[in-house]
């Protein structure tokens, strides 16, 4: 393994029942405070995709907007973001995802990617999948090619990665 993933994995603040009581929640802002976790972080994700003919940097609100930018930037990719309903102001298509209560929303701006261009989709975590799936769907309706989804954490107990179909998962940190 790359020396640089234990650095990162120790940078990352585990905080018991955050937001409830049973979850080990997974604090990426202590990873953000060590400059050289956060530096190492981005340049992973740079070395797998650099050359791999990427136009597009899809970031899901909030954290993947984090993540994504630096990202987009050194591969020289747009970076498009895929926010929570209601915050884009332009004509919007939206995709829906089930919760462990009810249902949330992605929307992405028409015309912000073209059929055919070559994506990745970048989020701090995954935990059900959820999310990540819904972001697929919405990008393949409009005829992008997903090369992967990249996370900085897995929590490979939720089997997240068996909602994303053929798409591939690339990740950082496995949190037991
Ligand atoms: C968290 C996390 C991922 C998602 C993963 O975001 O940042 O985006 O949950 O969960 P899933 O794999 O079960 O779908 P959250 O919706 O809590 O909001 P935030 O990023 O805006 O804080
Ligand atoms: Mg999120």
């Amino acid at each position: 393994q790359d020396p640089r993933i234990a650095k990162i994995a120790s940078s990352i603040r585990v905080i018991p029942d955050f937001p409830k009581p049973g979850i080990m929640f997974q604090d990426i802002t202590t990873l953000l405070l060590d400059t050289e976790a956060f530096k190492d972080t981005i340049a992973l994700f740079v070395e797998r995709y650099k050359d791999k003919d990427i136009s597009v940097v899809a970031g899901v609100e909030a954290r993947g907007f984090i993540f994504g930018p630096p990202i987009a930037l050194a591969i020289g990719a747009k970076f498009v973001p895929m926010r929570k309903p209601k915050k884009l102001p332009g004509k919007v298509i939206s995709e829906e995802y089930s919760l462990e209560y009810g249902t949330d929303k992605i929307e992405m701006h028409v015309g912000a990617v073209e059929p055919g261009e070559r994506a990745i989709i970048i989020d701090d975590l995954i935990a059900t999948g959820g999310t990540l799936a819904a972001a697929i769907r919405l990008l393949e309706r409009v005829g992008v090619k997903i090369v992967e989804c990249a996370c900085v954490i897995e929590l490979p107990e939720l089997k997240g990665k068996d909602k994303l179909g053929e798409t591939p998962l690339f990740v950082l940190v496995s949190s037991a």
